[in-house]
């Protein structure tokens, strides 16, 4: 699971029709695309899916915000896929993403921030099987 990251392409981006952009920039950064899927979150699956964050004061709006509209799952495989998947999405506030990036690019806001990436294997792996079962 060491080659392996998961992502979400956020409502956002999806409504402003950038997922062909952003799963351009996923491929010529090197990654395959495992598995991909177009859903929309209904509030409680948003609510699951973050519920880490369920005592942040950011949580409530996130949720409402990740079931607003469609997003894209995807499976990415790369040799050190979680870490330089990080580096291509940029920081979570794009205010401090770097020139390049895909947030840099497309992210509005630390809350509309046009992607989601998992931030260790551990989380990969439970994120990919939130969504895919396989
Ligand atoms: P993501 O990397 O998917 O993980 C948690 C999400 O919460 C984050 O991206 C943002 O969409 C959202 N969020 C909103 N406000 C904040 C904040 N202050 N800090 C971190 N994440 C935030």
């Amino acid at each position: 699971a060491t080659n392996r990251t998961f992502t979400m392409i956020k409502p956002d981006a999806v409504a402003d029709q950038h997922i062909g952009d952003i799963l351009a920039m996923i491929e010529h950064g090197g990654f395959r695309i495992v598995e991909l899927q177009k859903v929309t979150l209904t509030p409680e699956r948003a609510g699951e899916f973050y519920a880490v964050h369920k005592e942040r004061p950011f949580y409530g709006d996130l949720v409402k915000y990740m079931s607003s509209g469609p997003i894209v799952a995807a499976i990415l495989e790369k040799d050190n896929a979680v870490a330089d998947f990080r580096t291509l999405i940029g920081a979570t506030n794009p205010a401090n993403a770097e020139e390049g990036t895909i947030r840099k690019k497309f992210a509005k806001s630390i809350e509309a921030n046009a992607v989601h990436g998992s931030d260790s294997d551990e989380n990969a792996q439970i994120e990919g099987a939130f969504f895919f079962k396989s």
